[in-house]
């Protein structure tokens, strides 16, 4: 099995820069035996400058980005100025953006303006809810076009698709586990959209999964799921529990 990428979605937390030092810390100093497993840790962008040399283990990526470079675009961060300040990595189109209004052509704008940056973009989709007549299929589908119009081919690949079904997330109320035979299903069904709409050249973007990934998890998604890694929201926020999860990953990687 390939190498597999681990990224940690801290949110909004921690509260301070040195609790976030402190955090960021404990995980690099338990993975000096990790060659195989890629890892990112995407913290608040206020920490990134602080964060950025701790560990040349972990890469540091940012959870959104803005397009254009600078401009009057009051209370945002471009992609250009997330890259100059050490990210490589931007999450995009997260639920919890979504729902505070984020949409799709948005979130397509700031993917194509992220590869011009250089940063990589962690496109997320995902489903609200599953239905009985299978309608997530054409919501994740609508998502994965909107989100990916325009992108050329020739840079397609460096772009990474995370599914995460919105009723797995720990943050939504009521939620439950989903499993890796749900994830293997829509990687696959991921897969056929992309290699539909851009060929061959779709044959390398990694596909990861996100919504609860935890420690006791992360084996049978790994092995069993179709995916190239995971991120994990809440288990990131445990030095200890993202550590076991990268452990994993290199493992599942032998
Ligand atoms: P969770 O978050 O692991 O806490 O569910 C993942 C994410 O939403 O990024």
């Amino acid at each position: 099995m390939s190498k597999k990428i681990i990224i940690g979605n801290w949110k909004m937390n921690p509260l301070t820069s040195k609790e976030a030092e402190k955090l960021f810390s404990a995980v690099a100093k338990n993975i000096s035996n990790i060659r195989k497993t890629e890892i990112v840790i995407c913290p608040p962008v206020l920490y990134i400058d602080r964060l950025k040399n701790l560990s040349k283990k972990i890469n540091i990526g940012a959870q959104d980005s803005f397009w254009g470079e600078t401009g009057a675009f009051t209370g945002e961060v471009s992609a250009h100025m997330l890259y100059n300040a050490g990210a490589k990595y931007v999450i995009l189109g997260h639920s919890e953006r979504r729902s505070l209004g984020e949409t799709s052509t948005n979130v397509n704008k700031k993917v194509k303006e992220s590869l011009a940056a250089g940063l990589i973009p962690i496109l997320c989709i995902g489903e609200n809810a599953r239905d009985e007549s299978h309608g997530y299929f054409s919501v994740v589908k609508a998502q994965l076009e909107e989100c990916l119009s325009g992108v050329s081919k020739n840079s397609i690949s460096k772009v990474i698709v995370m599914y995460e079904p919105v009723w797995a997330i720990s943050s939504t109320v009521g939620r439950r586990d989903a499993t890796s035979a749900d994830c293997l299903e829509m990687t696959i069904f991921i897969r056929k959209i992309l290699s539909d709409k851009f060929g061959s050249d779709s044959g390398r973007m990694r596909i990861i999964y996100g919504g609860s990934a935890n420690e006791k998890d992360a084996e049978d998604f790994l092995k069993n799921g179709g995916i190239d890694g995971l991120l994990p929201g809440c288990a990131s926020l445990t030095a200890s529990k993202f550590v076991d999860i990268i452990k994993i990953a290199e493992n599942v990687a032998k």
